[in-house]
């Protein structure tokens, strides 16, 4: 199978689900999932569209409670297109496939370098007329408000009438994602449509309570004589043409839609800028003519290529939709990384600390997309400003789950579907989040030496958040450390201690250790703005010489917990039970959501030394070793050799990888110990949503953290790029798998770098035209590189370890 393709041949509903979010398109401003254009909402199909950033919030009763939810609308869905012969039965797959007539064949193709889904149907109604239909569409990658289905209808050995109908339905709900179905997911009130000119028809909505206007307008065109007919009710409209088809003789029907809200800039009310763009937008092919060359823009700054065909494809695949959920056309929208895409509902399409595993991918290739996600977390800081002081603290504590305005949207009940549970959730406890913002802050600020940004908003946040953790240590009871206590840590599954009211955990080491790597990152900037933005920004925060001696203090004096000589997730962590993790496998075969199935028996993963996810280890994916040591070395715990590797080994076989995260993270530490399961895991993590390795989760949407985490791997743990300071590093090691890796990066304003590895030579070239050199090393070498020129160097060690080495 190509690199740049997906197919699928048949029709099994139950992976229906899968296909629509995987085939999903979109452009960074919206995109509408791989739904048949004839389907509805029916528990097999679930058409959604969704724009970036459009939040509505609802309260709901559940289980005697009233809860209030912020979700990611479901905006209408503009592609409705179906036909039906004589008086017939409109066309549906199910049916065919059930027997009212006869599927005779079904393929979807999308071919992931053109954006563009194409789905080739034949089929016989009741009365075994044969129909052939092709259709193609695309949501503009040049255009964010547009998008084209084009559908061409033959009939193969018949001659008679033909009827389509193409609509717009406002009457979609927030339904997607069975868990939240007992939710209140009726976000869309009906405003207005109407009929416009003799091709086209709009349709205005609002949400219920943020009271975005959403207008879609779609311009149909047949390419025979047609009767028509415009239908409206209320939040739907739809225009049935009537076509005398002759047998072989095609009929094309192109609908051409553009869809507004009231957020966007330039306009003026979103129905008329919607009925002013289809009026203007030229046709189907015009508009790909367009389309295709903005992708072709997008992958040539993407290029992250490998020598194997299968992996090549799966990486395209997760290039593509991470450019389809954040992409040049999110540069000027206020919006952040949905940790399930623009693909599906679940997690409410919230924002987490996933942009951790995004932004490496992006910083080096799209700058200016990661400098306008890190501004949708500045945006916020009044907002967590305003948490930190509702807890008593200063600074800025972020929510782990964040949506519009950037107040804690995590749920306080969530429903585990195995036991028909409501369950309180404790999961707002992860303070963590804030440390992410943070680090990427900082890591963006490493990569890009944009020192504009920092002075401007990085400095801020990393101040704030720093601010937030030194106010939020207290100290021990003895008084020679500082400890955090109540928090969770990234590791979902642990909330609390067994028989303690109260919920959250003390001394997260993942959460102490970071916090005091983002302290000296915050008095390194301190240290490092020009006098006057220094002073000028701890006047407006009204940050105290006192408060900077606290930060000093607290990095230096921060408490790590260990025990059988590996850092300890949390204090008391080497209380707990060893988890028979044999019986749970035999019992159960898939453990991955055990928190779940501990609940059901009525017990808690509280309990257990079991984790979901990597969470001391996360450590070891974010810091360098020298950056880990220098930490505990500066808070008096030298860490010995071996300290990485051991933890590493106690962890992992306690992890039950709930996470698709999980795999990631794990694909990075086991190249430093063992390069064949580190292979594994990056095969694994690959395979998460192409194959829904969790079972039902990827229909509700991608794992947008886990497919850009994979591009991270080849570029960070493979080319073993790193970015800090004006030095491109370079420490290639190729896993058993891989004969060689291709990037191409953009680095400090160099806009042209190639990098190539293999086993054993690295090339670095920089494209002729740009503007100045540029500074690599790869251990031992240090080298500068003119534009048009190159470096060439052997590797003497340049594979991951062997297991058996
Ligand atoms: C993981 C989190 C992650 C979230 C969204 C959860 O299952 O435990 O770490 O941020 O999914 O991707």
């Amino acid at each position: 199978m190509s690199r740049w393709l997906l197919a699928y041949d048949g029709y099994d509903p139950d992976w229906e689900g899968v296909r629509e979010a995987l085939c999903t398109l979109g452009n960074g401003y919206f995109a509408t999932r791989g739904a048949q254009p004839e389907a509805t909402a029916d528990g097999v199909h679930y058409p959604g569209t969704y724009v970036a950033g459009c939040y509505d919030r609802l309260a709901s009763r559940v289980a005697g409670h009233t809860v209030v939810n912020e979700d990611l609308v479901n905006a209408p869905n503009w592609l409705p297109l179906t036909v039906r012969i004589e008086d017939g039965p409109w066309l549906r797959l199910a049916a065919l496939a059930a027997g009212d007539g006869a599927l005779l064949a079904h393929r979807q193709e999308l071919d992931l370098r053109r954006g563009v889904l194409t789905r080739l149907l034949r089929f016989a109604d009741a009365a075994g007329r044969v129909t052939r239909m092709a259709q193609r569409r695309f949501v503009s990658m040049d255009d964010p408000h547009l998008a084209a289905l084009e559908t061409t209808l033959v009939p193969e050995n018949w001659s008679g009438r033909m009827e389509v109908r193409s609509a717009i339905d406002g009457r979609v709900t927030n339904s997607g994602v069975a868990r939240y179905r007992l939710l209140n997911g009726s976000h869309l009130v009906p405003d207005g449509e109407g009929p416009h000119g003799h091709e086209a028809v709009w349709l205005s909505c609002r949400t219920a309570t943020s009271r975005i206007g959403i207008a879609v307008a779609a311009r149909t065109r047949v390419d025979a004589a047609a009767e028509r007919r415009t239908h409206d009710e209320r939040g739907w409209i739809g225009q049935d043409m009537t076509v005398r088809a002759q047998e072989s003789v095609p009929v094309t029907v192109e609908k051409v839609v553009a869809l507004f809200t009231t957020r966007d800039r330039a306009i003026g009310e979103p129905a008329e800028a919607a009925r002013t763009r289809v009026d203007r937008a030229g046709t189907f092919d015009e508009l790909l003519e367009r389309h295709v060359p903005a992708w072709d823009r997008l992958w040539h700054r993407s290029q992250l290529d490998v020598d194997r065909e299968d992996v090549q494809r799966v990486l395209n695949l997760h290039t593509f939709h991470l450019l389809q959920t954040v992409s040049v056309h999110t540069v000027e929208l206020d919006v952040g990384v949905p940790a399930r895409g623009l693909h599906g509902e679940a997690y409410r399409g919230h924002v987490f600390w996933d942009e951790l595993f995004v932004l490496p991918f992006l910083t080096l290739r799209f700058p200016e997309i990661a400098r306008a996600l890190l501004l949708y977390r500045w945006r916020r800081l009044p907002e967590a400003r305003r948490a930190a002081r509702r807890e008593g603290h200063r600074g800025a504590m972020y929510p782990w789950q964040s949506g519009a305005d950037g107040r804690e949207e995590t749920q306080r009940l969530h429903l585990n579907p195995r036991s028909g549970r409501w369950l309180p959730d404790h999961s707002h406890l992860q303070r963590h989040v804030g440390l992410a913002i943070a680090y990427n802050v900082w890591r963006f600020y490493e990569a890009t030496g944009d020192a504009e940004f920092l002075a401007e908003y990085g400095a801020e946040m990393l101040l704030e958040i720093a601010r937030f953790f030194a106010d939020l240590a207290v100290h021990n009871k003895k008084g020679d450390r500082y400890e955090i206590r109540g928090v969770m840590g990234p590791d979902e599954y642990h909330d609390g201690y067994p028989g303690r009211d109260e919920p959250g955990l003390d001394n997260n080491v993942y959460t102490n250790v970071l916090a005091v790597w983002v302290l000296c990152r915050a008095l390194d900037v301190l240290a490092l703005l020009p006098a006057d933005s220094r002073e000028g920004l701890r006047e407006r925060l009204g940050l105290t010489g006192e408060e900077i001696t606290r930060m000093r203090d607290v990095s230096r004096r921060m408490r790590v917990v260990f025990h059988d000589g590996v850092l300890s997730q949390f204090e008391g962590y080497a209380d707990l039970e060893e988890l028979d993790w044999d019986g749970y496998r035999r019992r159960y075969g898939d453990i991955r959501r055990l928190d779940r199935i501990l609940e059901a028996e009525g017990d808690t993963p509280n309990r257990y030394r079991a984790s979901k996810q990597p969470d001391v280890l996360m450590l070891f994916y974010l810091l360098s070793r020298q950056e880990l040591d220098s930490v505990l070395t500066r808070l008096g715990y030298p860490p010995g050799p071996d300290l990485i590797e051991r933890t590493i080994a106690y962890y992992l076989p306690r992890t039950s990888h709930g996470s698709t995260l999980s795999a990631v993270v794990h694909a990075w530490l086991m190249a430093r110990v063992d390069g064949d399961e580190a292979w594994e895991f990056f095969l694994e993590s690959l395979r998460g949503d192409i194959e829904d390795r969790q079972r039902g989760t990827t229909a509700e949407g991608i794992h947008l953290g886990a497919m850009a985490g994979t591009l991270n791997l080849v570029q960070r743990c493979y080319a073993g790029i790193s970015t800090q300071g004006p030095v491109l590093h370079l420490d290639p090691r190729l896993p058993t798998g891989l004969g060689h890796v291709r990037l191409g990066l953009r680095y400090r304003g160099h806009w042209g770098i190639d990098v190539t590895c293999s086993r054993d030579r690295l090339r670095v070239a920089l494209r002729p035209g740009v503007a100045s050199p540029i500074e690599v090393a790869c251990d031992p070498d240090r080298v500068t590189i003119e534009p048009g020129g190159s470096w060439e160097t052997p590797l003497a060690d340049g594979r991951l370890p062997a297991r058996h080495a």
